[in-house]
């Protein structure tokens, strides 16, 4: 709230899929949090998507437009990944144009960040966005949106996601992560291995939201 209150422009807010964000998503159904967002300056992107119809359940931006998005945001202020392309590739590369026309540059500025905010989730294989550890778009740095035409982890669709250039690119990046499932992977984050979601990071601040159950043994207490 405060990023948004903070940028008086238009504002760009990339979200994330999975079951992590859920939570928010619904407090930002609540009439409290509705009211505080001034809906016809925010846009809504999605960091990586399934590729799966925009109606499917698995669709990450349909579950973030069921639950919040579509009770009070102007639907041009909607920004889904298609993905009723021929793949996975060219879904990639619609949405890399859709981002630059909306940016207004093919190059990203380091003194203008692409997102106001950035909301990311980790994977139990220590993934980001669909970002998996060992497969090529981890290292794209030319490109701002690529096809992943096969996955790490369950569910097994093709995906399409945004490279770590573009989702770097902004004021603040929100990890949320929760539940004692993600605990073993948090260890590993947290001793810095070379994980998708050690390399992530904003260019401002990254702040990582944990809940009590996800926080290995050491850091509770702390
Ligand atoms: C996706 C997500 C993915 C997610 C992590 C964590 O499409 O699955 O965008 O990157 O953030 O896998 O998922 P959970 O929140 O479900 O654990």
């Amino acid at each position: 709230m405060a990023r948004i209150a903070g940028n008086g422009d238009r504002v760009a807010i990339c979200l994330t899929g999975g079951s992590s964000p859920k939570q928010l998503y619904q407090l930002l159904a609540t009439e409290a949090y509705r009211s505080q967002i001034p809906w016809q300056r925010v846009h809504w992107f999605i960091g990586d998507e399934r590729f799966v119809p925009a109606g499917d359940p698995l669709n990450n931006m349909g579950m973030a437009r069921r639950t919040f998005l579509d009770l009070s945001a102007p639907a041009a202020n909607i920004h889904p990944i298609p993905t009723d392309t021929a793949d996975p590739e060219q879904a990639g590369r619609r949405y890399e144009s859709e981002l630059q026309s909306f940016y207004g540059a093919d190059q990203l500025d380091y003194a203008r960040p692409l997102f106001d905010v950035v909301l990311m989730g980790v994977g139990p294989d220590g993934h980001t966005a669909s970002l998996f550890p060992d497969y090529p778009a981890i290292d794209v740095t030319e490109r701002w949106v690529v096809g992943v035409p096969q996955a790490h982890v369950e569910p097994f669709v093709p995906r399409v996601t945004l490279t770590l250039p573009a989702l770097n690119s902004c004021r603040e990046m929100l990890f949320e992560v929760s539940g004692a499932d993600k605990r073993a992977i948090l260890t590993r984050v947290l001793a810095g291995e070379n994980l998708p979601a050690n390399r992530a990071h904003s260019m401002g601040e990254t702040i990582w939201l944990v809940d009590k159950a996800a926080l290995p043994e050491n850091f509770r207490g702390q």
